[in-house]
């Protein structure tokens, strides 16, 4: 699979608009998700690991899911996460991470990474099936724009944003409960406006 985000990697975290985002978004989760000191997370498109910085002091262990090596790869170097999170290089909608009861996550997180995934029910059904029963969602992405936030000939964009009530309805087909959203922050680009929505919601 060609890793789309590997010359992205090394000047990821060095961008203003992912740092502001991450602190928004990973300030977000940490003011709303009741973490808990033992609970399991999955933070799902982990990238480069700025989200699972702002929850690691709260959690026991965070599992890192990407499908790009580079993007792990510099995640994997932080001595802030050593010991606290794994990285799993895999697509888990093909090839699911947690089989027994006891590899199933608490909570899954994931910013910014749902619009890179062409099946949005196969996903949210995935997050559903790794989950614990009670376990929780907090996820963070575009809502729906004109297709202006990327470059037109960016590859890997299979969703210019969500749609709030269509994402709820998905959500509750594939049996979440309790879906709420928020809005997490919102981007300027070029004088546009794009908020950024965080959607929480229990697994019944
Ligand atoms: C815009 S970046 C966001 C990274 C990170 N969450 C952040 O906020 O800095 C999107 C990430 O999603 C990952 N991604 C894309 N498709 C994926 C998939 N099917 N499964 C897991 N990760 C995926 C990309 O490799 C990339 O690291």
């Amino acid at each position: 699979m060609t890793d789309l985000f590997e010359s992205k990697a090394d000047d990821w975290d060095k961008g203003d608009m992912k740092q502001m985002l991450s602190q928004a978004i990973g300030g977000a989760m940490v003011q709303k998700v009741a973490f808990q000191p033992q609970h399991h997370v999955m933070d799902f498109g982990a990238g480069t690991g700025l989200i699972c910085s702002a929850i690691a002091p709260h959690v026991q262990s965070i599992a890192a899911v990407d499908i790009s090596p580079a993007m792990l790869e510099r995640l994997a170097a932080k001595p802030e996460l050593q010991g606290k999170v794994t990285t799993v290089c895999q697509d888990i909608l093909d090839c699911p991470i947690a089989e027994k009861h006891e590899d199933k996550f608490d909570v899954i997180v994931s910013a910014m990474a749902m619009h890179h995934v062409q099946d949005t029910d196969a996903m949210l059904q995935s997050f559903y099936d790794h989950l614990k029963d009670d376990g929780k969602i907090a996820l963070a992405d575009l809502d729906a724009e004109d297709g202006s936030f990327h470059p037109e000939d960016i590859e890997g964009v299979f969703h210019h944003g969500f749609d709030r009530s269509e994402l709820q309805s998905k959500l509750e087909r594939v049996g979440f409960q309790d879906v709420h959203f928020d809005t997490a922050t919102t981007v300027y680009k070029d004088d546009k406006a794009y908020p950024i929505f965080m959607v929480m919601a229990t697994k019944a």
